[in-house]
């Protein structure tokens, strides 16, 4: 028999994902038990099965049930800035103005730490409400703001990755770095935060047309310091940008080719939007394994364009690719509602994209693409036990849409209603955070909010 000393369970209905559904038939990709038991022990997965036959070996469990709610592994933000939260939804301009005009003055703000804190507390409640438990963040050029978001991440016990922003040149002289100041602050902010807790470090040229190419080299010399670390930055995301990309390098042929000269492309490397990648670009990242985040809110948002999901899926080997919400580029912080966009997305170029391979962009896929597949991304034995609870009954509306789902509890059906989650969803649907077998903690319960 088990000791129960430090064990919890968690009986509902459980959906996750075990490979990928873009390669296999989704039911050969998909764990769904709909009287399910997760049982946790000091933070990990200690077993996951069927209530029915698990729950024998531990007849003194504790357990909090979810009678009718879905819970799924933690939701995953590949692409988000949480400076840009207090300017979400400004109006009427594309890319490169709306930088100058909203983004640039926001970030501004941030070299006060004290502003910083406050907007990083706000932004991981938000991400947290919304079921997004790991995210790939952007900061600001300021070294206090990275401190700030890594502070507050560490608080509640998160796993999440960023960086400083690096910016040296086509903004404003408040928000630009030198190449070697950006050297330094980054190297002491790995330093600091790499591999400290459940946190990491990206290494964020913000992108090629803010860096000078000495900025770049330095940013590639970061990667091949630290190995462990990411690189996230944008690319090929908007024609006027791609445009003046090429006159700030006219010897570079293409966008990517200028990463890809300073050593940024490889399979830690993030790369936000990449809706007017050519062939060869696709193929290039492909061969170097990295990844694209597809943001559909924000390219809708800012007329930027659509990604091509299905000519990312048809390389051999695929692009790994996760979603990202753009906050503040981006329209909403629910992974939910991103699923339900990039549906649209795909859908206006005639293609398929169903719920369930939303999810596993959202979980495992991305998940994967991190690199992070032995921590996270589904409820395998040993993870990290960060998942969400979703209430499928949490508007008269999708409590109408999923009733008969509820009654019958099967694959197909609760497929069907998360397909409609997506269309319909937001944080009203997400009913619990969980960190680490804990409730996630809000900013309120760490008396800074
Ligand atoms: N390209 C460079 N900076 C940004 C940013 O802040 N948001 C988006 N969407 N694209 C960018
Ligand atoms: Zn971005």
């Amino acid at each position: 028999m088990i000791s129960c000393s430090d064990l919890h369970g968690f009986r509902g209905l459980f959906l996750d994902f075990i490979g990928d559904p873009f390669d296999d038939f989704e039911a050969n990709c998909t764990r769904f038990f709909a009287d399910g038991l997760l049982v946790v022990e000091s933070g990990k997965i200690k077993d996951f099965g069927e209530y029915r036959i698990l729950k024998k070996q531990y007849p003194e469990l504790e357990i909090t049930a979810y009678p009718n709610q879905l819970m799924i592994p933690g939701l995953i933000d590949l692409h988000v800035h949480y400076p840009q939260t207090e300017m979400v939804a400004a109006y009427g301009e594309q890319l490169l103005e709306w930088l100058n005009k909203y983004t640039f003055p926001t970030e501004a703000r941030f070299k006060h730490q004290a502003h910083a804190q406050i907007m990083a507390d706000f932004f991981l409640d938000e991400l947290l409400r919304h079921g997004t438990t790991t995210a790939l963040v952007l900061t600001t050029v300021f070294p206090e703001s990275v401190d700030a978001f890594f502070e507050a991440a560490d608080r509640r016990h998160l796993r999440m990755i960023a960086g400083k922003v690096m910016m040296d040149r086509n903004a404003p002289k408040e928000l630009l770095d030198t190449a070697s100041t950006s050297y330094e602050q980054s190297h002491q902010l790995i330093q600091k935060w790499h591999d400290y807790h459940r946190l990491a470090y990206a290494v964020t040229p913000r992108f090629a047309i803010t860096s000078t190419p000495e900025q770049l080299v330095l940013a590639g010399r970061l990667l091949q310091e630290y190995p462990g670390i990411y690189l996230q930055t944008h690319l090929s995301e908007n024609l006027k940008e791609i445009q003046l990309t090429l006159e700030l390098f006219p010897n570079n042929s293409d966008y990517l080719s200028i990463y890809e000269q300073f050593g940024l492309v490889q399979s830690r490397s993030v790369f936000a939007h990449g809706i007017h990648l050519s062939d060869g670009e696709f193929n290039r990242l492909s061969a170097a394994q990295s990844t694209i985040a597809f943001c559909p809110t924000s390219n809708l948002f800012l007329g930027s364009g659509l990604f091509k999901l299905h000519t990312s899926q048809s390389l051999n080997p695929s692009i790994a690719v996760g979603l990202g919400t753009d906050i503040g580029a981006g329209t909403s912080f629910s992974i939910l509602q991103t699923i339900g966009e990039a549906y649209k997305v795909t859908h206006l170029q005639g293609q398929a994209f169903s719920g369930l391979q939303g999810l596993f962009l959202a979980t495992l896929g991305g998940a994967r693409a991190l690199q992070l597949d032995d921590k996270i991304g589904n409820f395998q034995i040993g993870k990290e036990a960060d998942f969400v609870v979703l209430d499928l009954q949490a508007t008269p509306l999708l409590s109408l849409r999923t009733r008969q789902a509820l009654e019958e509890k099967t694959l197909e059906a609760i497929a069907d209603s998360l397909f409609a989650l997506t269309m319909l969803g937001d944080d009203r649907m997400v009913q619990a955070t969980y960190i680490m077998g804990k409730p996630a903690l809000f900013a309120t319960d760490l008396g800074s909010g």
